[in-house]
């Protein structure tokens, strides 16, 4: 199958703009899978919790869940995607699945990173994988990169490829980590990064780039440059994320001993 990421640099606040821009590039390629940034159509840096409330929607009834899903449909293909989904009283730093047939699945992040923690609720909803026929897919977003458990919980519920939208800001920390997520689960990773400068409030953030896929093995498929806005779709062979032998007595998953480790605080 072919997995496409892009590696866009959004206008804060400018969602038609944004949108339609990562769709046009997409547009110029073919991929069965596209894996999009961390809030792509919006921007990053919200100055606090209402304005990431007015620029929140619905999902799946909200305009961006809506033209990506137009998109599937039209091109026949899978897109994750991250937005900001209100719902009721509540806004999440979320990512849509969708595909041919409308909408497949919302994940809430569950990992918030810096001042998100000001703009947004904590996402409430278990790391879940969804079979799309060609893959079963797991998502997570950005900062969860640094807790082993976010892929972990994918990799052990079937997953082997792990959609990983993103606005990383820490220079070459999360391209390492997704590199062993990779390697200790045997499953692919698709990090779509966004590159460019926010500026807002008393705040400039860059964000680094170099959106990456990821083998069972650790090893990149490809990886972006450091600014600019590309796409880039590579070939990959899913069955390898089924093998968990790394020699004949080992198992990455199943030689586990779940009974030997302590995953909550002392
Ligand atoms: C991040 O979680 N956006 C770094």
């Amino acid at each position: 199958m072919n997995l496409g990421i892009v590696q866009s640099s959004p206008i804060f606040g400018e969602i038609a703009g944004n949108l339609s821009d990562c769709l046009s590039h997409m547009s110029q390629h073919t991929a069965d899978l596209w894996v999009l940034p961390e809030l792509f159509a919006t921007g990053y840096q919200f100055l606090n919790a209402t304005e990431a409330r007015e620029l929140a929607e619905q999902v799946p009834s909200g305009r961006t869940t809506q033209a990506l899903s137009a998109y599937a449909a039209e091109n026949n293909c899978f897109i994750v995607a991250g937005l900001p989904e209100i719902d009721g009283d509540k806004v999440y730093n979320s990512s849509v699945l969708v595909g041919p047939d409308g909408f497949l699945a919302r994940y809430r992040k569950v990992h918030l990173f810096y001042e998100e923690k000001i703009n947004f609720t904590p996402g409430n909803l278990p790391f879940a994988v969804v079979d799309i026929g060609i893959a079963k897919l797991g998502m997570m977003i950005c900062f969860d990169h640094l807790f082993p458990e976010s892929a972990r919980s994918l990799a052990l519920q079937g997953a082997e490829i792990i959609c990983h939208p993103a606005n990383l800001v820490l220079p070459d920390l999360a391209q390492r980590t997704m590199a062993i997520r990779a390697l200790e689960n045997g499953v692919f990773t698709a990090t779509a990064n966004r590159v460019g400068t926010e500026a807002r409030g008393n705040e400039s953030l860059t964000y680094t780039g170099q959106s990456q896929v990821i083998g069972p093995n650790g090893d990149p498929l490809v990886r972006l440059s450091l600014e600019g806005t590309e796409v880039a779709v590579v070939d990959l062979d899913v069955s390898l994320a089924r093998d968990k032998f790394i020699t004949k007595h080992n198992d990455k998953l199943g030689d586990r001993r779940p009974a030997m480790y302590h995953l909550q605080n002392q």
